[in-house]
């Protein structure tokens, strides 16, 4: 596995491979791996894909200086782990390669689906990540790019850059990993004690809830709702919404929507979701 920390070197290597006809299936991280991040790389290579990750905590999606602060960096084990699932390159850039210039004076931002949920409860943040995401590919060039569901408002907004922008990549969502107790893996979940963890399962256990017999978008919003605070989740949203648009389903509604949630646990804000089977709640 080739370790790199230039733009320099990692265009090259993009451009030499897709001379010889291979395709680049770039991994952008933030680094703190785990296995969520195991399962884009060994997808990337199940597609035939070279995988190259990336690893940059990029400052400009953090709204807040304490989370940007305490977000967990260790590069040892995330390269060795990188090398494990099968990644063919590791670029780690320094916050001075990726942005040379601040206040940086370009940003992307992506206007609809990034107005609610994530994007009300943190100012900036999706600013942030289309800025980093749009240089991402920029300096990769047309390749498949490998986002988690577990981020799902970020891959719709990844989605949409790339169709607006024409960037040329293949966008390949990937489902949620989770531990044997049902909790969405996140390099977040490490800042959460014993008890911390406890209280976080109440997410999968009210996306267990909404899913366990048919129900109406406001049932369902009710009981995850219900589940989420009777863990002692401080609740920022649950919310029932048509999985390409993200707009909150009419109560009518009937069909597969997907259901988004986050909330703060011992003062980590965690997020979660899932497919839900919606029915209308017409004539009730
Ligand atoms: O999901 C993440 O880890 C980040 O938001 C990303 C896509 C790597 C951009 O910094």
């Amino acid at each position: 596995m080739i370790h790199i920390n230039t733009i320099e070197e990692w265009r090259a290597l993009a451009a030499q491979l897709r001379s010889s006809g291979q395709t680049v299936g770039l991994v952008p991280t933030m680094g703190a791996l785990h296995e969520g991040h195991g399962s884009l790389i060994r997808r990337a290579v199940d597609d035939g894909a070279v995988p190259i990750v990336t690893i940059f905590v990029n400052p400009r999606q953090f709204n807040d200086a304490s989370d940007l602060a305490a977000y967990p960096r260790d590069e040892a084990p995330d390269l060795a782990n990188c090398e494990a699932w099968g990644a063919a390159a590791v670029v780690t850039p320094s916050v001075h390669e990726m942005w040379p210039t601040t206040p940086t004076a370009t940003t992307v931002s992506v206007t609809g689906v990034t107005e609610r949920f994530e994007g009300a409860g943190r100012p900036g943040h999706f600013d942030g990540v289309a800025s980093v995401v749009t240089k991402l590919f920029a300096i990769n060039g047309p390749a498949r790019a490998y986002f988690g569901e577990k981020d799902f408002q970020q891959l719709a907004m990844v989605r949409r850059l790339n169709d607006d922008l024409s960037l040329g990549m293949t966008i390949v969502g990937c489902p949620i990993v989770r531990d044997e107790d049902g909790l969405a893996l996140s390099s977040r979940n490490v800042l959460l004690d014993a008890e911390g963890r406890h209280v976080a399962l109440g997410f999968s256990r009210g996306l267990r809830e909404a899913t366990e017999q048919p129900r109406s978008a406001g049932d369902v919003r009710a009981v995850v709702r219900a589940s989420l605070e009777s863990s002692g989740i401080d609740v920022a949203y649950a919310e029932v919404v048509d999985p390409l648009s993200l707009e909150p389903v009419t109560p009518e509604y009937a069909g597969t929507a997907r259901v988004l949630l986050a909330g703060v646990v011992q003062g980590v804000r965690l997020i979660d979701n899932g497919d839900v089977t919606i029915v209308s709640s017409e004539g009730e």
